[in-house]
Parts: structure tokens; C-alpha cells; sequence
């Protein structure tokens, strides 16, 4: 018998590295990467119904309503990928009842991890960030720059990703995020996301390794 898939919440700030730490874990632990953000942004260009009421409050760095976010998210960990290979949810819950929607649908995550970033760091980070459309990299001018000259020339940023509107996003971050980590206190895992990309990933590794020894531990004493 096989030991149970992860269930791994990533949660901080904006532009605290979630994305760029969910690359990483997912190259090495093969977990599914369920991006509230990016399922919105999805929906957005898909120019669903539901993308043009979420592009609403995403200009305004507002949370996007339950009633969008909560199905769609259900959704993609109801899928099969996510029940055999495990999940990696980023992003999302972002309120209390969020989480405990996901816990009435029966979601019980094994670890929270939580990016820790000054706030000063994270302005430069959002208006440094870009995207490449065609793999879904994360870059950063400064700190992640494209390989090459043609993915350089490809790159585009995110409608969110000005000083203005970050620090919207900001005050609601700190509004709701008290409300979310005291749920899940027990199983919360710190990290100091001020370091390089690879030094919080070596934190994030450590902390999964262990979890995954443990899961395999407790089948060998069955
Ligand atoms: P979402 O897309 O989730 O945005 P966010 O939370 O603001 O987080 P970001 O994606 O901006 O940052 P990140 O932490 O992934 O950082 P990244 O790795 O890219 O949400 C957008 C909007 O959707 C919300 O405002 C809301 O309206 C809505 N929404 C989403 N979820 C919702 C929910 N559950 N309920 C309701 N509404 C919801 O890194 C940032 C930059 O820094 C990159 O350029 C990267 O290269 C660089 N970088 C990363 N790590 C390092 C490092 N260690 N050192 C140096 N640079 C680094």
C-alpha cells in the first residue's frame, strides 16, 4: 500500500514567493498546484461571467466573492490528479469561511506554510514581477531575469501588479489573515521568505521531507 498524497497549503503576503514556491515544490514533490489567483485570472480570459465579476474586486484588491471562489477551488481538488498525486493549494483560504467550506467538504490539509516577508520588500517584488505567457514562469527583473533574449522579449505583467494597487491588495491581506492562521495554527510551518529563492525553498524542503517520513512511518507500523 502506498502512503497517503500531501495536502499542502502555501499562504503570505503578496509577491511573499507563493508561486515561485509552489514551481519549486511541485518539480520535486509532484503535488497538483491549485492557484486561487490563477483560476480567477483563467476565468478572466476565458471572459466567463464569473472572470468579469472577479476582475471587479481583483482591480480593487479585493477578495472575489465565496460564491466564485469556493466552487472553483472544490472543483479542481475534487479532480482525480489532485485525490492520487496529492495538492498544493496557494492562495486560498483567504478568509474563515473559506476554510471552513473546505473543511465542510471534507479538505483537511497536513501542513500550512506560511511565507514570512518585510513589507518593504514585497512593493519591489510586484512591480519587478513578469510573466511568460507561453510556460507560466514567474520572473523577476532583478531577482529571477528570463534566460534569453527571446523570452525576454515575450514577457508581460500581471493588470494588479502596480505600487497602487499592491498596497490595496496589502490592507486586505492583513484584514483576514489573523482570522485564517489561528485555524490552523497546529499545523503551521514559518518561513522566512526574505532569503534567495533556493535558501526558502531548502526551509520548505525540510519541512516536507519530514511530513512525508512521517506519513510512510505511520503505514510501516500498520
Ligand atoms: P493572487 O494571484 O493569489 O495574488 P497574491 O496573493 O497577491 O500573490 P502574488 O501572486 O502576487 O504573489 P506570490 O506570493 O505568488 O509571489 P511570486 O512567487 O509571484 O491573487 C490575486 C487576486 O485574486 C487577489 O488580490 C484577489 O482579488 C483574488 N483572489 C485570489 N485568491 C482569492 C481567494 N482565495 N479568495 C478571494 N479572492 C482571491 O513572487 C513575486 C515576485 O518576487 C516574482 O517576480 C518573483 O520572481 C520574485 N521572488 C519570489 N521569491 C523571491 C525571492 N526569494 N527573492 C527574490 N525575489 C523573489
Amino acid at each position: 500500500k502506498k502512503a497517503e498524497p500531501l495536502r499542502i497549503m502555501i499562504s503570505g503576503a503578496p509577491a511573499s514567493g507563493k508561486g515561485t514556491q509552489c514551481e519549486l515544490i511541485t518539480d520535486k514533490y509532484g503535488l497538483v498546484h491549485i492557484a486561487a489567483g490563477d483560476l480567477l485570472r483563467a476565468e478572466i480570459a476565458a471572459g466567463s461571467e464569473n472572470g468579469k465579476q472577479a476582475k471587479e474586486y481583483m482591480d480593487k484588491g479585493k477578495l472575489v466573492p465565496d460564491e466564485i471562489v469556493v466552487t472553483m477551488v472544490k472543483e479542481r481538488l475534487n479532480g482525480p490528479d489532485s485525490q492520487e498525486k496529492g495538492w498544493l493549494l496557494d492562495g486560498y483560504p483567504r478568509s474563515s469561511s473559506q476554510a471552513i467550506a473546505l473543511k465542510e467538504f471534507g479538505f483537511q490539509p497536513d501542513l500550512f506554510i506560511l511565507l514570512e516577508v518585510p513589507e518593504e520588500i514585497l512593493v519591489e517584488r510586484v512591480v519587478g514581477r513578469r510573466l511568460d505567457p507561453v510556460t507560466g514562469k514567474i520572473y523577476h527583473l532583478k531577482y529571477s531575469p528570463p534566460e534569453t533574449e527571446e523570452i525576454a522579449a515575450r514577457l508581460t505583467q500581471r493588470f494588479d501588479d502596480t505600487e497602487e494597487k499592491v498596497k490595496l491588495r496589502l490592507h486586505t491581506h492583513h484584514q483576514n489573515v489573523e482570522a485564517v492562521l489561528s485555524l490552523y495554527k497546529d499545523i503551521t510551518v514559518k518561513v522566512n521568505g526574505s532569503a534567495s529563492k533556493q535558501d526558502v525553498f531548502a526551509q520548505i524542503d525540510d519541512a516536507l521531507t519530514q511530513l512525508q517520513e512521517q506519513k510512510q512511518g505511520k503505514l510501516g507500523t500498520v
